[in-house]
């Protein structure tokens, strides 16, 4: 169903090569490119931050999607907006001001989104749909790449009939591949993260695996 987004996360590909990942990725088709920021405080794990941003930004032609697993997350908003960030989401987890937070980075001119950690309610966004871009729904606990699936369909079914008619993305990140796929989109996503489902077996020098497993999806 190629109304469906594909979002490859680069927290699965070559950490030495981020920028012909992302180009390669994007030949062989990707819709956009995921970006996990990392902070080590709000996830355990330090993936990296503002500068790899800026410096992948020049080899994505697309949507730079950038999901900020950080707390606090005010205090970068400028420096992932001047990193060149389409989209930046931020966990309603990460502070007690999830309202101001999305107010900062569309006043910044950049889209927002919010994160829901696998068990923090559809309800919690229910104030923010008239403020935000997309939804984040995340199918992993975040940090790592390569988990097991969670099934919260019924939470993204939920979302979508909470969004009505408004242009609010709902996006599904960790654990997404040929068979989860069908599941979630059916529920009512249009934006798919997949990190491992996408990178693996494949290279810089080699990308064909990309398409062929972008295409699976
Ligand atoms: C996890 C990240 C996800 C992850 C997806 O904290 O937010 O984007 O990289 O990786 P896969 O698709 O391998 O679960
Ligand atoms: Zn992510």
């Amino acid at each position: 169903d190629r109304s469906i987004k594909i979002a490859p996360s680069i927290l699965a590909a070559d950490f030495a090569n981020f920028g012909a990942e992302c180009a390669a990725a994007e030949a062989e088709g990707a819709d956009w490119i995921h970006v996990d920021v990392m902070d080590g405080h709000f996830v355990p794990n330090i993936s990296f931050g503002p500068s790899t941003c800026a410096a992948i930004r020049p080899h994505i032609k697309g949507v730079m999607d950038v999901h900020l697993m950080i707390a606090p997350v005010d205090p970068y908003i400028d420096a992932f907006a001047d990193a060149g960030a389409d989209i930046l989401t931020a966990h309603i987890e990460a502070g007690p001001h999830i309202h101001r937070t999305v107010q900062a980075i569309r006043g910044a001119d950049v889209k927002a989104g919010v994160a829901l950690n696998p068990g923090t309610p559809a309800s919690a966004v229910e104030d923010l749909l008239d403020s935000i871009d997309l939804i984040c729904v995340m199918t992993v606990n975040p940090g790592f790449g390569g988990q097991k699936f969670i099934d919260l369909t019924a939470k993204i079914r939920a979302l979508r009939k909470m969004i009505g008619d408004r242009p609010v993305h709902i996006e599904i990140d960790g654990g997404v591949d040929a068979t989860t796929a069908p599941l979630v989109a059916k529920a009512g996503a249009d934006v798919l993260v997949a990190g491992s489902a996408v990178f693996r077996g494949g290279s810089v020098t080699n990308p064909a695996p990309y398409g062929e497993n972008i295409r699976a999806i």
